[in-house]
């Protein structure tokens, strides 16, 4: 692998971002050897770290970076430095432009900067332009990049505004939208067995599948985030963004080559074709609740409104489900359904494709288990694909039993998994913004999401419903899936099982 040699600035560098995943992920591709040979890391925050009391916390005292034996982290810590600045001050940019074409010809980094922008969301219209003022957002000898963690606006409009904002002093192909999301080994997996094999694709359609299920969940509560998710909620904290990425990789037409263009290009279509919902739908059709005070495994544990943070009469949603349909060609009439929540019984995220049973039955019980044909694509934990489908009982007569046939990566012993942080690092390094939301498809989510959003704002008659932690979440959410013998499937932690009570 050849990169430019660059410089990385980390805004935010004193935030919990940098630490646990931003330093530790370079300092793996700096083990690999992917880091070019002129490298260097310029952490800017407003704290007054000298270069040595940074390095201290993000490589000699961070329980983060992973220390193999014999592994020196002096060297790697030679390349990360620090600059105080108010990011909001504009007066302040000018001594980090100095100080960036200082460290640029200490080490030749050719004048290529990327900016990571690891800073609450107030933030990135502002820092960007700040840069520009300085004159850093120009590509005079070498490039500059921008990388913007999520979440990229808070509703339609303001999306619009920031992309405008950024766009007044930087072209798209500068702008990297972080969604860890797309980072992860097992969500760009999602490409491969359809595009790469003649089995699945065939049978990827309205004809044959009956409806595409993702479940995103999680055990843990907020934790100490209560005062950032109150203003988010799950819609816009998974759904906006990370599941609608998925759903647009499950769903999209295969793209003319395996670039950047090409594959976003294709995802921009799905989100185009997202059937808006109405406002009846949106009550009947999208289920929010809120995480309650319960037991689980005999300890008590807190509801959402008592969390740190969360104001006790909080309407904010810590757990959505979604019935929704793609009008196009391909998906006309096949429901696609989303679920997503904190305080759920297991962390687990997974697509499910479920195909449509047969017409004609020929076997005595072939009629039910032929509603459970699916394909399971685990994306986390015990990551893998699993597909169910009917086998014949040993013995007399011809009954019908469902069984599993699976791939799991940890069969792929010597396989190294990166992290997501790692791999989208590496991409923007080398200038591919494949996995990378484009400015476009981010608008596209958010005009689907909007209108749920202005819906629950201005109507206090839709209902919020409570759900014991440790729980499915709401019970109305199992009525959006119709049909008899029909409902979502409840994961467990390994791939092959399901069922509520694991
Ligand atoms: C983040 C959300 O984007 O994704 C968190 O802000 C959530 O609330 C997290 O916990 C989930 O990511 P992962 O990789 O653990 O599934």
């Amino acid at each position: 692998i050849k990169n430019d040699n660059q410089i990385l600035v980390i805004f935010g560098a004193s935030g919990d971002l940098t630490a646990r995943k931003l330093i530790p992920a370079i300092h793996n591709l700096y083990k690999k050897n992917y880091l070019p040979e002129k490298y260097a890391i310029v952490g800017v925050g407003r704290t007054a770290y000298n270069d040595e009391e940074f390095r201290k916390k993000v490589v000699y005292d961070n329980e983060h970076l992973k220390q193999e034996n014999g592994d020196s982290k002096e060297e790697f810590a030679s390349l990360v430095h620090y600059h105080a600045l108010d990011t909001s001050k504009a007066e302040d940019y000018p001594g980090l432009a100095k100080r960036l074409y200082s460290i640029d010809e200490e080490f030749g980094t050719n004048c290529n900067v990327i900016f990571y922008l690891s800073v609450p969301p107030s933030l990135y219209g502002v820092i960007p332009k700040h840069l520009a003022s300085a004159g850093l957002n120009e590509e005079k000898t070498g490039w500059t990049r921008l990388i913007i963690e999520k979440p990229f606006g808070y509703d339609l409009q303001s999306a619009q505004e920031l992309n405008k904002v950024l766009l007044e002093d930087y072209n798209e192909d500068q702008i990297y939208r972080i969604d860890h999301y797309l980072g992860k080994e097992t969500v760009q997996n999602l490409l491969v067995p359809r595009f790469s094999n003649s089995i699945f694709e065939p049978l990827w359609n309205r004809n044959y599948i009956h409806r595409v299920e993702i479940t995103s969940a999680e055990s843990v509560g907020v934790e100490k985030r209560g005062g950032y998710y109150d203003g988010s909620g799950a819609m816009r904290d998974m759904v906006q963004n990370h599941l609608l990425q998925l759903i647009a990789l499950v769903a999209m037409e295969p793209p003319v080559k395996s670039d950047a263009f090409s594959i976003r290009n294709e995802k921009l279509k799905v989100f185009q074709s997202l059937r808006p919902l109405t406002p009846e739908e949106i009550r009947k059709n999208v289920i929010r609740g809120q995480y309650m005070a319960s037991k689980i495994k005999g300890e008590e544990v807190i509801g959402y409104r008592e969390e740190e943070g969360v104001p006790k009469d909080s309407r904010t949603e810590t757990y959505v489900a979604l019935k929704f349909f793609i009008d196009n060609w391909r998906w006309a009439g096949v429901p696609f359904y989303i679920r997503s929540g904190k305080k759920l019984p297991t962390r687990v995220s997974e697509v499910v494709i479920h195909f449509k049973p047969n017409h004609h039955h020929i076997f005595s019980n072939n009629q039910e288990i032929n509603k459970q044909n699916m394909l399971v694509i685990r994306i986390q934990p015990d990551e893998g694909i699993l597909l169910k489908f009917g086998m014949k009982v040993p013995g007399a007569g011809f009954e019908v039993e469902n069984v599993n046939m699976d791939f799991s990566y940890s069969d792929l012993t010597d396989a190294y998994v990166p992290d997501a942080y790692e791999r989208l690092l590496l991409d923007c390094m080398q200038g591919d913004a494949t996995l990378y939301a484009r400015g476009d498809s981010v608008l596209a989510a958010w005009e689907f999401i909007d209108p749920i959003l202005k819906a629950w704002k201005e109507d206090q008659s839709i209902p919020i419903y409570g759900y014991p932690a440790g729980t499915w979440g709401p019970e109305n959410a199992d009525e959006l899936i119709e049909g008899k013998n029909m409902a979502w499937r409840y994961p467990c932690k390994n791939l092959a099982d399901d069922g509520i009570f694991c």
